[in-house]
């Protein structure tokens, strides 16, 4: 298998390689290609270059640009595609839409037009989208896979257009393509905009925790490892033109996962004698357009390909905090910028 991952110096696709090469000793290729924005930190693969140098290649370039990205699929005979790349974060797609679209959406329909005309040399195309595209759920429910899509951001809405191109792909040309439809995820080398890591770091820096509107948004979470678990399953034994639902069947209020963060720095008494980090809580003015309950039912990947999540909310935050404590240097090196400059040095 010669895999392009897109994406991958980002969070979750960072987590998806080091899965691949560290957990399941895979036999073949991976080509990883990054436009390294902000949010892409190639230093967080730099020990996966160094002992994984044969099955490992980075290439900095951007999903738009389509003579880069045509010449990549050639010169290393991709024959399988999992797509991560993307601007990610909702409050910024709402400050600025404009790069959301281009990477998004024009992004993705560039990679499935060169998929296209490579057809015969590639087995599958697997696109990674979140459960946002549904909307937003009330008290009851769940997001099925047939739920109607519902974007309520810029952000999700570029997502919902990028899952109907793919689907298009499918149906119109015989594309072999997989979707998965995924909730919030988190875990090590998520950068420190997301919920869980900004307030991890601000409490232990004893700065202010910022709640949106009443805290009672819910969200479902589900540790970065079992959304690749799931990825992996489904890109090995996934049924072309299917979608997927990846949930954990974690359902939290945005406040009681701020306070179990807290309670969890409080014990490790990095703050200690300056009271609770709950005391640092804030409610701020809300998010626009803030949904406010996920829920995804994931019974299609666990029946069908036999998943399951295999980390509890308990466990996972846990050892997100302790990574955060952990890796300072990282932490340092991402609030900094340095790591902008390390990539200056090295790619330019
Ligand atoms: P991220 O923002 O951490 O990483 C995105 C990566 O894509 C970065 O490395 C960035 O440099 C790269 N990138 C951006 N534009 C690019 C371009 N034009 N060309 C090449 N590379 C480019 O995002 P993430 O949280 O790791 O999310 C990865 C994927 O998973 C996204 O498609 C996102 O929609 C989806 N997703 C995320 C979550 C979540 O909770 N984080 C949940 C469900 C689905
Ligand atoms: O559901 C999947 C999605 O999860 C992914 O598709 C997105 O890429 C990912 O960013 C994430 O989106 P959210 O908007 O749900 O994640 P975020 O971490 O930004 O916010 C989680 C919840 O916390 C949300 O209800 C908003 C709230 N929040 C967020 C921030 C950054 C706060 O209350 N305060 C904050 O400072």
């Amino acid at each position: 298998m010669n895999i392009l991952v897109t994406g991958g110096c980002g969070f979750i696709g960072t987590n998806f390689i080091r899965f691949l090469l560290n957990d399941k000793d895979f036999a073949g290729h991976i080509i990883n290609v990054d436009s390294l924005t902000y949010a892409g930190n190639p230093e967080n693969l730099v020990d996966i270059t160094d002992n994984f140098g044969e099955k490992y290649t980075f290439i900095q370039a951007d999903i738009c640009d389509q003579e880069h990205m045509a010449q990549i699929f050639d010169d290393h005979e991709i024959d399988t595609v999992c797509h991560f790349a993307a601007e990610s974060h909702v409050d910024r797609s709402i400050v600025a839409p404009d790069d959301f679209i281009q990477t998004n959406i024009v992004g993705t329909f560039n990679l499935l037009e060169i998929s296209r005309n490579r057809k015969n040399q590639l087995s599958r195309f697997h696109h990674i989208s979140t459960d946002e595209v549904y909307g937003s759920l009330g008290k009851d429910g769940f997001f099925y896979e047939n739920t109607p899509y519902q974007p309520s951001s810029p952000y999700s809405a570029s997502k919902a257009s990028s899952d109907h191109l793919v689907r298009a792909y499918h149906t119109t040309y015989n594309l072999p393509v997989t979707i998965s439809n995924c909730s919030n995820n988190y875990g090590p080398y998520q950068f420190p905009e997301k919920l869980i890591p900004l307030m991890i770091l601000n409490a232990i820096a004893g700065k202010s925790l910022p709640v949106y509107g009443d805290g009672k948004n819910i969200r479902d979470w589900l540790y970065v490892k079992d959304h690749c678990s799931a990825v992996w399953e489904i890109i090995q034994h996934g049924k072309e033109g299917e979608t997927y639902n990846i949930g954990g069947d974690c359902e939290l209020e945005n406040i009681r996962l701020v306070e179990m963060i807290c309670d969890i720095i409080d014990e490790t008494q990095v703050r200690r004698a300056t009271g609770s980090c709950k005391d640092l809580i804030t409610f701020v003015k809300d998010r626009p357009g803030h949904d406010r309950r996920y829920a995804i039912d994931a019974s299609k990947l666990k029946n069908e390909l036999g998943w399951s999540a295999k980390t509890t909310v308990e466990t996972g935050i846990q050892t997100t905090v302790r990574w955060y404590l952990e890796n300072k240097n990282w932490v340092n090196r991402v609030k900094s910028g340095a790591y902008r400059e390390w990539i200056k040095q090295q790619y330019k």
